[in-house]
């Protein structure tokens, strides 16, 4: 078997731009959870109690992370989304939440989040609005920043509807001076770009140094087709948007959809392994109350979760497409390389990929050793430039692959340099 490898462009990949939000959170992608993509706006407590947008849902989604190992993996943030508030703001001008399904209020619960070891975070939009109608933020920035310092919240998602678009720079800017500003540590994800994109290229520099994470792109769906335009989408811009991702500052393909309905197994692979690769926050949008163990056992992979949070920081990207396969890379911690590769053929059974075809394989000189990760945990041990490893893909399913050069250690000395030293892997992205 002979797959052409199609180099469509060469650009290099070049360091950090720019200095991040200095707050000296999320130096590694934010995990969680988060209600958006599952519970949406359901705000019928009185016909559908179990599911409404409520102090007891982010209640029993904190006691099951700590229950059923989640908190163990390392998914922290508990996350309120859109339809939280009342209507209307106090008599003071703060925002409250509805009194009807938050009883006890967010500092009640953010307390109860903490007595579980988690975080809690909250949702506010940088205009006149909510995407849903619940009142904005704009003219309250330090109102609302200090509200929700007040109230012991962790993390800020601070959306970008009904909002000049002139005026979303100045906007999400403000909010992240009045954030720092109360003294408290509140993690701030943004939507700035995927609003800006309508109208022109973002600043990722200024992105940078003012949200921890950031929103490229349009919402996540549950389903294959939105998963797979969020990575076109990723890679189609990748020379514009990796740059600025690393420590303390990272691009959101938005929620892990996995547990849910709409995609199978292999589609739920293959949405753990890119966004590993792509160093996403790994924020779940499903109900841990009621999850089947095969998806819960992808979404604790300690393997995945490490290539996630791998302490070089470097975001990986797409470095070929060959016969309907799409490879992507991620340069990881003492020069190992993540590899996942991508089946994009939706007819037939499973096709062989010969793992050498890889731009980075190039590592393997003079040798490598290889771990499979997805689809099944498997060492292939030491190989060379020229193996001739095959994996097995299933159609929208993802092989996951680490890969570790071993040097010769030169004559007379023992000192590995490449276990110490990350080096530019320098691959050319291919689109
Ligand atoms: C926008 C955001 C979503 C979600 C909704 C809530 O669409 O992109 O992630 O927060 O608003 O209304």
């Amino acid at each position: 078997m002979y797959f052409p490898v199609v180099l469509l462009s060469l650009l290099v990949l070049i360091p950090l731009a720019a200095d991040a939000l200095d707050n000296g959170l999320a130096l590694k992608p934010t995990m969680g959870w988060l209600h958006w993509e599952r519970f949406m706006c359901n705000i019928d407590c009185d016909k559908d109690p179990n599911n409404c947008i409520s102090e007891s849902l982010y209640m029993q989604m904190a006691d099951v992370m700590v229950k059923e190992g989640w908190k163990e993996a390392g998914y922290e943030y508990v996350c309120i989304d859109d339809c939280w508030p009342s209507y209307q703001r106090d008599a003071k001008g703060r925002l409250q939440a509805d009194p009807k399904r938050f009883p006890g209020g967010i500092k009640k619960l953010a307390d109860y989040v903490h007595s579980k070891g988690l975080k809690l975070g909250i949702y506010a939009d940088v205009g006149k609005n909510t995407c849903a109608g619940y009142p904005g933020s704009l003219g309250y920035y330090e109102t609302d920043a200090q509200t929700f310092a007040d109230w012991g919240v962790d993390l800020l998602k601070f959306d970008g509807c009904n909002m000049d678009w002139k005026l979303l720079g100045e906007g999400y800017v403000n909010m992240s001076k009045a954030l720092n500003q109360t003294g408290a540590s509140i993690l701030y994800s943004c939507e700035w770009p995927l609003y800006e994109w309508q109208f022109r290229q973002p600043n990722y520099t200024a992105i940078r140094e003012t949200c921890n994470h950031w929103r490229n792109y349009a919402d996540v769906y549950d389903s294959w087709n939105s998963v797979k335009s969020i990575l076109d989408w990723t890679a189609s811009h990748q020379d514009i948007i990796v740059p600025s991702a690393g420590p303390g500052g990272w691009n959101d393909p938005d929620m892990l959809v996995i547990g849910n309905f709409g995609l199978s197994h292999d589609q739920q692979e293959s949405q753990m392994a890119l966004w590993a690769i792509m160093a996403a926050p790994l924020l779940m949008s499903n109900d841990l109350r009621d999850i089947c163990p095969r998806s819960k056992d992808l979404l604790q992979n300690r393997r995945i979760i490490a290539i996630s949070q791998d302490p070089l920081g470097r975001q990986g990207y797409r470095t070929a497409k060959v016969d309907s396969f799409e490879v992507w890379e991620r340069p990881l911690y003492k020069n190992q390389l993540a590899i996942a590769v991508l089946n994009k053929q939706e007819i037939g059974g499973p096709r062989g990929f010969f793992i050498s075809v890889a731009p980075g394989w190039k590592i393997c000189s003079p040798q490598c050793n290889v771990t499979q990760i997805l689809p099944q945990f498997k060492e292939i041990g030491v190989q060379t430039l020229n193996s001739k490893v095959v994996v097995s893909v299933n159609p929208s399913g993802t092989a996951l692959l680490t890969v570790t050069p071993i040097n010769r250690v030169p004559t007379g000395s023992h000192k590995l340099h490449w276990q110490d030293t990350p080096v530019k892997h320098n691959m050319p992205f291919l689109k």
